[in-house]
């Protein structure tokens, strides 16, 4: 469960600039989320971003090569207990599970420590983020703000796609999975494993499903509003859904700066261990409400990179959440 005394920490570390008194001076994570609430609407008690989701619980047990990677204690022996969050894309809760804007898809993860605190991943199904700082995420949104069906041509967001390539190469990454079960999930960001020797590894997490079934849009389009957040709990009475959590090791010389330039497929998967997803949550749409998961929420093992775009998301994060339960 979120500390409410971090997230009014992170929302002040946001918020404090004494010399902000216009919109546009706002720091950057304010600026994406008032974009947010500008293109998705504002929905009281709701995410600003992957609004509409479901909550399930499990457990994650480390593999023995994990340990060697981060001395972080959920990669020791024992089993750590988790809660897991999948989501829509967007900021829309009645979006239909089907629809393309419903992608990238998303998964969060809480995992629970011995000592009692929490360290969270927040990852999507795209294989990269479509813009390389937030910055760019925040004229993204501001573009797509100012392209009504209605407006003029090219669009604010046609001139900012066909400036940024890694927009559509991004977007052309993603479907609609027939589960959240049978979908594969990406950190983006870049994280430092730190072992017990004190050695350092930069790692990007996948989370990877036994299977990845994506359907096409026609098959998309003649689901229900709410296959995928049904499908889930109901798969569970049936049996457990696993996945297999993997850290990308970068080399030298990758960047881990730049979220939208992904590492060659060719870098070493080392599996981090099992997550085991045994059991819906009853009153998901109310647990979803009090929830936060941090990009940032780390423990001793884990690290930031020198991507800024975590420290902007952990900002972001806390101002929706502090926005959503005021
Ligand atoms: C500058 C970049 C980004 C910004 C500003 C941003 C902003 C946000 C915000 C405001 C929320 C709602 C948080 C809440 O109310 O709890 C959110 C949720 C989420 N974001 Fe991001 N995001 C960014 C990048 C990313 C990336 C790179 C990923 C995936 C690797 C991602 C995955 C998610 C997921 C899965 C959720 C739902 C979390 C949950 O279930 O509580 N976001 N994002």
């Amino acid at each position: 469960m979120m500390n409410r005394k971090l997230v009014a920490a992170l929302v002040g570390f946001a918020l404090a600039s004494p010399a902000v008194t216009r919109a546009q001076d706002a720091p950057v994570e304010e600026q994406i989320v008032n974009q947010m609430n500008k293109v998705f609407g504002v929905h009281a008690g709701f995410r600003a971003n992957h609004a509409k989701g479901v909550v399930a619980e499990g457990k994650f047990k480390a593999s023995p090569e994990a340990a060697g990677l981060s001395k972080a204690v959920l990669f020791g022996a024992a089993e750590v207990p988790v809660t897991v969050r999948f989501s829509n894309s967007t900021g829309v809760p009645k979006l239909p599970d089907g629809s393309s804007d419903a992608n990238p898809h998303g998964m969060a993860v809480k995992f629970h420590l011995p000592d009692g605190s929490d360290t969270d991943i927040v990852i999507n199904s795209l294989r990269f983020f479509p813009v390389a700082t937030s910055e760019e995420f925040r004229d993204l949104l501001a573009a797509i703000a100012q392209s009504p069906p209605d407006a003029a041509k090219p669009t604010k967001l046609e001139q900012f796609v066909s400036s940024h390539p890694t927009v559509p190469a991004a977007s052309a990454t993603v479907a609609t999975p027939d589960s959240f079960a049978n979908e594969a999930y990406f950190g983006i960001n870049a994280f430092v494993f730190v072992n017990k020797a004190g050695e350092r590894q930069a790692v990007r997490y996948q989370m990877i499903p036994e299977k990845v079934v994506h359907l096409d849009k026609a098959e998309a389009a003649k689901k229900t509003p709410d296959f995928l957040m049904e499908e889930l709990p109901a798969r569970l009475k049936q049996g457990p859904v696993t996945f297999r959590f993997k850290a990308q090791l970068a080399a030298a010389g990758d960047s881990t700066k730049d979220p939208s330039t992904p590492w060659p497929d060719d870098r070493k998967l080392v599996e981090l261990g099992v997550l085991t997803i045994d059991k819906a949550v009853t009153n998901s749409d109310e647990a979803q409400k009090k929830l936060l998961f941090l990009p940032g929420q780390l423990t001793d093992g884990i690290e930031q990179s020198d991507d800024s775009m975590i420290d902007v998301r952990n900002g972001a994060y806390a101002i929706s959440f502090s926005r959503r339960n005021p």
